[in-house]
């Protein structure tokens, strides 16, 4: 029988193993840390295939994760944090007894009383590229206020709010009602929604994030989860 070579650069390996981003790979491999059949390689740009080579990170071997991607409609009640902490409600009580939660961490935060779309994934650099602030990646939340908004508070959320110590990047609003909107923001910070409209004197009475990067909550019924693909979100 002959063996067909399927080469991949020695990089993308090591990205669909799920050990970090290209950007520490490349840092990992001139450490020193990878080796290739018992050998330390500097180049992460060789070629490799997986059924001649064995790769190994820190000694030990690595295998390919296979990666998941799931979107929840999070009810009101649960923190989002996948440990029982002294117990409260998490959101990993929502999530059904079946599924294999190891590996699996919520992308980004939603207060306990927000509800809406929460995305968990064992892919470490989804998470990353989401949250991080530098990706510009939008989140938009259905806000419902206290006190009707005005055309200048239009104006004030869209331009570098200030909250706390930090100046918020621009935001997007969409007027629904005189006392709902759609909020777009490419960060996350703590409790950011409700700061920014606290900073606008009015308060956040109900808090539902309704699409994270290209991925919209949809028809997706409360408390309900549903497996999606990678291409579903970026
Ligand atoms: N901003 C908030 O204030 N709360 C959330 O849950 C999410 C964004």
């Amino acid at each position: 029988m002959e063996l067909i070579k399927e080469t991949k650069r020695l990089e993308k390996y090591l990205v669909e193993c799920g050990i970090g981003s290209r950007r520490e790979i490349k840092k990992y491999v001139h450490e020193g840390r990878i080796k290739v059949n018992g050998e330390i390689t500097l180049d992460e740009r060789i070629h490799i295939d997986e059924k001649f080579h064995k790769v190994t990170f820190n000694d030990r071997k690595l295998e390919k994760k296979i990666l998941r991607y799931y979107m929840l409609n999070k009810v009101s009640g649960y923190i989002t944090a996948m440990k029982d902490t002294n117990g409260k409600k998490t959101v990993k009580d929502l999530l059904p007894s079946f599924l294999d939660t190891r590996g699996l961490s919520p992308i980004g935060r939603l207060d306990k009383d927000t509800e809406g779309l929460l995305i968990f994934t064992n892919d470490g650099n989804l998470s990353k590229m989401i949250a991080s602030p530098d990706n510009n990646c939008s989140k938009v939340y259905y806000v419902e206020l206290d006190r009707e908004i005005t055309d200048e508070d239009i104006i004030n959320l869209q331009n570098n709010v200030k909250i706390d110590d930090y100046i918020c990047k621009a935001a997007k609003v969409e007027k629904i009602t005189s006392k709902s909107i759609n909020l777009t923001i490419t960060e996350g910070k703590y409790h950011q929604v409700k700061k920014m409209i606290k900073a606008m004197d009015n308060k956040v009475n109900y808090l539902k994030r309704i699409k994270v990067s290209k991925l919209e909550l949809g028809d997706l019924k409360f408390g309900e989860i549903k497996e999606i693909k990678i291409e579903d979100i970026i």
